[in-house]
């Protein structure tokens, strides 16, 4: 692997003065869970001066202070969100050193709001509006030159930071989106092959080495199809694998990246629903045992996810309702109606949404387990019907009845969107493994539940309750 990844790089935010880069960085930071350092007051501290007052003994010896402090920030302090002086990014060693250390993201602002924001504020660069509007021009081609993203808000942000990119008609940059210039292999199942696999090809164009076919849905989830990745792969340790296709793909390939040759780069590029606001987000990756789904498996953060909503288009009427379970299961823990925006916007904030949970708690040792409101019912409902009959969206629809009602809230909205129809399987046998799940703790169990405060965590609830909401989501 070439350059560190998403979750060991700083946040870096750059743009002209008055972008409102600090008030966006503190928010995000709040948001993944890393420390705020706003540079100029960095500086401020350090130097016991104010910026105007070093400004005023001249502007080379402020920039070299500047570039100094900013530099060690970058090299030495364990990852934040920073917000950089407007200027700092032209000097050619930060840039350098935020290529290598950060997730640069522009904050673009356009002349007249910076002007209005900021003059009269004492600030060096903001006295004379022509020359501010000057300066504004000069700065532009050095900040798109720096920049990995650009944001328009924390979301955006959140997503840079994690390394994902929300843009329709993205697979055809995808040549350009794979990070380091190593070479690739194309994995997908043969449907989304036959769909996407052509523009794909075309795009990483001469950095595709190979194109692998794993089995369709979740047969490549399996140590047979993983046996055949693994010795069919042709890349050495500055290649990319690049996992073209639904959840079933990305789990996989991202399992194959993280084992072969000890743990090599990958790119998800997801095309289900279920796959770019879920699977291919936080560095997950597993296959399944005969005993039980996703039982082997690595945290492995993709280098980059390029997610391209466009995709969705082709995508058949059953998996667009099995993603819609988990759009409306982030709603309800973001607390917002995410699912009644546009396609495009849908993902990006659900994305995001996930994104920020996972950069929080990347291990899933904390408040990462939200993400499973809904699920130990909807997994004790599928293993009682033996996976057959029962998709997973049908049953994360009954799991969050079960979660919304024990959390005494409403649930017209989920009924109203998601249909979930009472599902026949043997009551026992869903009960025997409601308990056997892993949220277990000493005999009582602990479920997600949404609170006034917000989604909550291992939550201990009777089990006479448990069960009854559980035999609520069960056909006479
Ligand atoms: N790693 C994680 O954090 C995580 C999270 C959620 C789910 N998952 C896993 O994801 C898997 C389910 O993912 P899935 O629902 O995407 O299944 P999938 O990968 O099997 O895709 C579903 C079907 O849709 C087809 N398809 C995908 N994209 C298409 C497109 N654009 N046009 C036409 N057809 C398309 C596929 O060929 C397949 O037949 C499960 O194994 C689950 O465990 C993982
Ligand atoms: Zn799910």
């Amino acid at each position: 692997m070439s350059s560190l990844g998403p979750l060991e790089r700083h946040v870096a935010l750059v743009g002209f003065m008055g972008a409102g880069k600090s008030t966006l960085a503190a928010a995000v930071a709040l948001r993944v869970g890393r420390p705020f350092l706003d540079l100029d007051d960095e500086i401020e501290r350090r130097t016991g001066s104010t910026i105007a007052v070093l400004f005023a003994r001249g502007e080379a010896a402020f920039r070299q202070i500047e570039e100094d402090i900013v530099c060690e920030v970058l090299e030495r302090l364990e990852p934040h969100v920073l917000a950089l002086g407007g200027g700092a990014v032209l000097s050619e060693r930060t840039r350098r050193t935020l290529r290598e250390r950060a997730t640069t993201v522009l904050l673009p602002v356009d002349a007249a709001d910076a002007w209005r924001r900021v003059h009269g504020a004492g600030r060096p660069l903001a006295q004379d509006r022509d020359a501010f509007e000057q300066l504004h021009r000069e700065r532009q081609p050095v900040y798109a030159d720096v920049a990995d993203a650009t944001a328009h808000d924390a979301d955006d942000v959140v997503l840079a930071a994690a390394g994902v990119l929300v843009e329709r008609g993205a697979l055809h940059r995808l040549g350009a989106l794979v990070p380091g210039d190593g070479s690739t292999a194309l994995l997908s199942d043969p449907h989304v092959a036959g769909i996407h696999g052509m523009d794909a090809q075309l795009a990483l164009g001469k950095r595709l080495a190979q194109t692998l076919e794993l089995p369709l849905g979740e047969e490549a989830k399996t140590l047979a199809a993983l046996d055949r990745i693994w010795n069919d792969l042709r890349l050495d340790r500055t290649g990319t694998v690049v996992a073209l296709g639904g959840g079933c793909t990305t789990d996989a390939a991202g399992f194959a990246a993280a084992t072969y040759l000890r743990g090599i780069d990958w790119v998800p590029v997801p095309t289900s629903l279920v796959a770019q606001v879920d699977a291919a987000i936080g560095g997950k990756t597993a296959i399944d045992l005969p005993l039980g789904k996703n039982l082997v498996g690595a945290f492995h953060w993709p280098t980059r996810t390029v997610v391209d909503p466009a995709l969705l288009e082709t995508l058949p009427r059953e998996q667009r309702l099995e993603g819609m379970a988990e759009v409306v299961k982030t709603a309800l823990l973001a607390g917002e109606p995410l699912y009644e925006l546009p396609d495009d916007e849908l993902v990006r904030r659900c994305a995001a949404y996930k994104a920020a949970v996972c950069l929080r708690d990347p291990y899933d040792r904390a408040d990462r387990k939200v993400l499973n409101l809904g699920h130990t019912f909807a997994h004790a409902l599928e293993t009682a019907a033996g996976y057959e009959g029962l998709t997973h969206g049908r049953a994360v629809a009954l799991g969050l009845l079960a979660a919304l009602r024990l959390s005494g809230r409403d649930i017209g909205q989920v009924e109203e969107l998601l249909h979930p129809q009472l599902v026949k399987v043997d009551r026992d046998r869903a009960w025997e493994a409601m308990q056997r799940d892993k949220k277990t703790v000493g005999g009582e169990l602990r479920l997600v539940l949404l609170e006034e405060s917000g989604p909550a965590w291992d939550v201990p609830v009777p089990p006479a309750e448990v069960r009854r909401a559980l035999d609520e989501l069960i056909a006479k």
